[in-house]
């Protein structure tokens, strides 16, 4: 009985979070970092089940980072990064766009399915979602910087209530051509932006951004990621996490946060519950940010 009254109040109190994301698009970056195991995996699928049943719009947009390494491994062939960001030569493209699209992608599509989502597992190349050119003038061979997010393909798949499950891999403008490889944090930064996504948020596999102490870090805006990066507290595959972040948040997402995906339910905990987890990312002169939910409960009920 006791039981019963408990699951009775964690769904009341559930209510208002629900009310408030009702109909709204959340963007999910389901980093490499926190595809680990089966069972997580399972529970990922249920949270986005979920989220999609009681009426919020889910997108997401997966990384493969871990896996693609491992591949190139086996494969003999080198890992380079420079900034977080990986250098891909042709042969690491073909890797890439094999784990990505191939593998990853119809995993977690096939995953949602099998939880009851309507999942539809595309690459940034179907119907050219995501167009892109050379990073830095070509430094980084086929890594790409996003130039076009065809949105409307996007909206239209969400209006007939699929869960689009994107690879970051771009189109090029060139026929022929391999196509990009795209630090998954910045197209799920770019996505979010382009269908004016109520947050983003990014899985992966620690608890938020850590001070040089190893401490959480609670909220952040411009001003502490650009000091938390110059004197290096900032490294590695956090730094495009973090400047994805903010490119979000300054161009019409309300908020971002980087939570920990090896936690189970991490989505729904910080969705459904006061206390949030993570890092979040807010502009501090942003009038609609720290709403009151109390108040908010009151005022629509
Ligand atoms: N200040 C910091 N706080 C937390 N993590 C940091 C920090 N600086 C660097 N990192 C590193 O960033 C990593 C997360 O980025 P990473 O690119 O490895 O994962 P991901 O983006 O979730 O996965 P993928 O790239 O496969 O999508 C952490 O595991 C950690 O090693
Ligand atoms: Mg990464």
């Amino acid at each position: 009985m006791q039981k019963k009254h408990t699951t009775v109040e964690t769904l009341l109190e559930a209510i208002p979070y629900i009310k408030k994301f009702y109909g709204k698009t959340i963007v999910i970056k389901y980093g490499g970092s926190a595809q680990t195991s089966p069972d997580l995996k399972e529970k990922f699928a249920q949270d986005i089940a979920l989220l999609s049943l009681v009426g919020i719009k889910p997108v997401i947009v997966h990384g493969g980072g871990a896996r693609i390494s491992e591949l190139l491994g086996k494969l003999e062939i080198n890992s380079e990064f420079v900034d977080g960001h990986r250098v891909t030569s042709e042969d690491t493209m073909r890797v890439v766009e094999m784990v990505l699209s191939g593998e990853i992608n119809k995993n977690i599509t096939s995953l949602l399915n099998h939880h009851g989502a309507k999942a539809i597992g595309i690459s940034g190349k179907d119907s050219s979602i995501i167009k892109a050119k050379p990073k830095d003038n070509g430094k980084f061979g086929y890594t790409g910087v996003v130039t076009e997010i065809n949105e409307k393909m996007i909206n239209n798949l969400i209006k007939e209530g699929f869960i689009p499950v994107i690879a970051p891999i771009a189109d090029s403008a060139t026929p022929n051509h391999p196509g990009f490889n795209i630090n998954a944090d910045v197209a799920a930064s770019k996505i979010a932006s382009a269908i004016g996504a109520q947050k983003v948020l990014f899985l992966t596999d620690t608890v938020g951004v850590l001070d040089k102490e190893g401490k959480l870090l609670n909220s952040l805006d411009k001003k502490d990621v650009a000091k938390y990066k110059a004197d290096g507290t900032i490294a590695g595959g956090m730094i495009p996490k973090v400047d994805s972040c903010i490119d979000a948040i300054y161009n019409g997402v309300n908020k971002a946060h980087i939570i920990d995906g090896r936690v189970e339910h991490s989505i729904l905990l910080e969705l459904f519950t006061s206390d949030g987890i993570g890092t979040q990312f807010l502009r501090k002169d942003n009038p609609n940010n720290g709403i009151d939910m109390d108040k908010l409960l009151n005022d629509e009920m």
